[in-house]
């Protein structure tokens, strides 16, 4: 998708389609009372009619005579300016790709009334909002048009539109690329094949480089969480280690870690069918970091960033590590086998300790982690936790800008207990009680004292309905906030 910025009066440009944003309780913008005029008073009497006030996402369609400049034009509720943020311009821009994509291959917006704040955000919405995974349609056919995307707007600077829209490209390139690979089917998308994703991502940037630890690797190297998890799959295991060194010197060092469990079967611990599908979903947080990597490698941040994932599938196979098994993390620590599906915990135990032991400042991890924290939170939160109240609040406020919802959990210390174990120094799973706290209790053991923060995205890593503002499938959710927080330390 291709954006550029004019300064024309929007009523005068040739495009598909015009989107006008309009705020509740605001007059219609100036350049869509001439449009008006010039249809005779149409717009304004179907505005009427349908009673649109700006309220937030609701639209009106007008088809022009076909001798006009534009065959639609749109008008789209942004709700009361008071309310509207990152989040609210992010799915209003896919509301105007739902409403334009069929018919049209350029979208001309008019911005006059939006703050600039809102617009790299809302052109990673326009590029979102169009994405298709049609791989294996054979058809080939895609529903979306858009190709170029036009900012109206007399008050942004080209400058300021140009390091926006960079940075809004190359993250929904990355969104789409993380979006695809949790799409692409389990049988395909194996820990083998991601690795090699992440081997071509540190290809494409000069600023990035990948090791890949295989089975006998990962084993010899003391990674017992991992080999355990994948003792039951005829796949090899993966250890991916994407590394970002910075054009400038830094001596900050970050560490985002992805679970990467390519299929969750449970394991001897069997999920029932209906919970198993859509478990090729479960290597979401390890989209999310190469997403970010990938990124990063062409915005060039100035601080070091490790990416790393943990790669295997968790599966039912003759080996397979058993409930009552004690395996032994890279640090040290001795983990009993309560329950084989809680086996993202398992495998992230090792990713942990080795980002522990890069020297990171900072470690932020990302899994899809339990089905509790969506009985919590709901599809549409991610759920935080983290030991410094200081990284939280940064993760939080990165993702209130990027537009994506995350809510604090607590870690609570009267749940430790749950975790603690007779045979082993802890247990994977606790009572039925905070399972999603219980799960980042665990973690907590494999971070050491490095400040640390655990995104849960159980819940919104993946859509099985559509909406105005989401696909079905993968949402790539993590990527845009977990970027725009390396951008701004
Ligand atoms: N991958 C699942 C969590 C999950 C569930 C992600 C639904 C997305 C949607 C994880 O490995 C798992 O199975 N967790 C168990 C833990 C339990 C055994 C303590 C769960 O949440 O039921
Ligand atoms: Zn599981
Ligand atoms: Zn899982």
């Amino acid at each position: 998708m291709e954006f550029s910025l004019v300064k024309d009066n929007v009523a005068d440009i040739s495009s598909d389609s015009v989107v006008f944003l309009c705020h509740e309780g605001q007059r219609l913008p100036a350049a869509a009372r001439k449009i008006d005029r010039a249809l005779g008073g149409f717009l304004s009497d179907k505005v009427k009619s349908s009673d649109f006030k700006g309220a937030f996402g609701k639209t009106v369609l007008v088809d022009t005579p076909g001798d006009f400049n534009m065959k639609t034009v749109v008008l789209l509720g942004l709700g009361k300016k008071e309310n509207f943020g990152a989040l609210e311009a992010f799915r209003a821009a896919n509301i105007a790709v739902a409403r334009t994509g069929k018919i049209s291959r350029a979208v001309c917006v008019d911005f006059s009334g939006v703050d600039r704040e809102f617009l790299k955000v809302f052109l990673e919405g326009m590029a979102c909002g169009a994405y298709e995974y049609g791989k294996f349609k054979s058809s080939g056919k895609r529903k979306n048009r858009i190709e170029k995307v036009s900012i109206a707007s007399r008050k942004i600077s080209a400058d300021y539109f140009n390091t926006q829209a960079t940075q809004a490209s190359a993250i929904s390139k990355s969104v789409a690329f993380s979006r695809d690979i949790v799409n692409d089917p389990p049988n395909i998308l194996t820990p083998s094949v991601l690795a090699e994703h992440a081997l071509s991502i540190s290809e494409g940037s000069e600023h990035l480089d990948c090791k890949i630890l295989d089975k006998e690797e990962i084993r010899e190297m003391g990674m017992g969480g991992l080999s355990a998890v994948s003792f039951g799959s005829s796949e090899p295991p993966r250890f991916i280690h994407l590394s970002y060194t910075p054009p400038k010197k830094s001596r900050k060092k970050v560490a985002i870690v992805g679970k990467g469990i390519t299929f969750d079967s449970g394991g001897l611990c069997l999920k029932p069918a209906d919970s198993m599908r859509t478990m090729k979903m479960d290597m979401s947080g390890a989209a999310v970091v190469l997403g970010t990597m990938k990124a990063i490698g062409e915005l060039a941040p100035g601080i070091n960033v490790h990416g790393i994932v943990p790669a295997t599938e968790n599966m039912t196979g003759a080996s397979a590590y058993k409930p009552d098994d004690v395996v032994t993390a890279l640090n040290g620590k001795t983990i009993e086998i309560i329950n084989t599906d809680a086996e993202g915990r398992v495998a992230l135990s090792d990713a942990l300790s080795y980002a522990v032991r890069l020297g990171v400042s900072e470690i932020v991890d990302l899994a899809t982690l339990t089905g509790a924290c969506i009985v919590g939170l709901g599809l549409h939160n991610a759920g935080v936790m983290g030991n410094s109240p200081n990284l939280v609040k940064s993760i939080l406020s990165s993702a209130s800008g990027a537009g994506e919802k995350m809510w604090e959990l607590p870690l609570d210390v009267e749940l430790r207990e749950e975790i603690r174990s007779r045979v082993a120094d802890v247990k994977n799973v606790g009572s039925r009680w905070g399972g999603a706290i219980t799960a980042a209790l665990f973690l907590e053991n494999f971070v050491s004292d490095v400040p640390w923060v655990h995104i849960d995205i159980a819940g919104p890593s993946y859509m099985e309905k559509t909406s105005d503002w989401y696909q079905y499938g993968a949402t790539g959710f993590g990527v845009r906030t977990i970027v725009n927080y390396l951008m701004e330390r």
